[in-house]
């Protein structure tokens, strides 16, 4: 975590990707330490995006934290080939893994850190005994798949929930909010216990990228911790 009270992991879904190499070394530059990688297999969702080569490719040409989002299914199948890649964070869908625990202890197995995302409807229970064992926990506040979608507000009280399940359990999982995050909302997430942020359109779409970190910084240093 930076001295910040959050982690801003800007999502590249929404950059050039013509130019990722360029767009990767102009977060480092900005500033950034994270960059969010939105892997789509066409089935878990209707888009379909990049695989574990690209990533690989890039991950010799950055040092950012390469926190990787499986939106796929049958995510067991493919987690070696990502770690390997050299994903340090491993996101799988609740949704997704019919054995969860198993998945989540192979992640860490394979020396990446294990995260579980949850779809805006799925219940914070299913996590309840497995919080423990997890880095972060990823929100999910629009219907994973594409980019520039509008933030479902219920996930705000789904946030509040989790910090409390989190505390209550004496755990040090992170919190993730994904989908719809923009200058409007990035204080209050914060404030109901979000750590990590992730931005697609609201941070790409607004360039220069330290220009736009530091308006995320601003927006949330002006609100009171939740
Ligand atoms: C959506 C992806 C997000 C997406 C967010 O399924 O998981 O990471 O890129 O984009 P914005 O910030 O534009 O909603
Ligand atoms: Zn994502």
């Amino acid at each position: 975590m930076s001295e910040d009270r959050f982690v801003l992991s800007p999502s590249l879904l929404s950059s050039d990707f013509s130019r990722l190499h360029q767009e990767l070394t102009a977060l480092e530059e900005a500033g950034l330490q994270w960059v969010h990688w939105d892997v789509m297999d066409g089935h878990f969702v209707p888009n379909i995006t990049l695989g574990p080569l690209i990533i690989e490719k890039c991950r010799g040409k950055s040092s950012l934290f390469f926190d990787v989002h499986l939106m796929i299914e049958r995510p067991d199948e493919y987690l070696e080939g990502f770690a390997k890649a050299g994903a340090d964070l491993l996101c799988v869908h609740a949704e997704a893994a019919n054995h969860l625990e198993r998945t989540v202890s192979r992640i860490r197995e394979l020396g990446a850190k294990p995260a579980v995302a949850l779809n805006p409807h799925t219940p914070l229970c299913q996590l309840e005994y497995l919080l423990p064992q997890l880095d972060m926990v990823l929100i999910m506040s629009v219907n994973p798949g594409f980019g520039g979608q509008k933030f479902i507000p219920f996930s705000l009280g789904k946030i509040r929930d989790l910090k409390k399940m989190i505390q209550d359990q004496g755990c040090k999982t992170l919190i993730q909010v994904d989908g719809g995050v923009d200058l409007s909302n990035a204080g209050e997430l914060v404030a109901c216990g979000a750590d990590v942020l992730v931005s697609g359109s609201a941070f790409f779409g607004h360039p220069p990228y330290r220009q736009r970190y530091q308006e995320f910084r601003e927006t949330v240093r002006g609100v009171r911790p939740g």
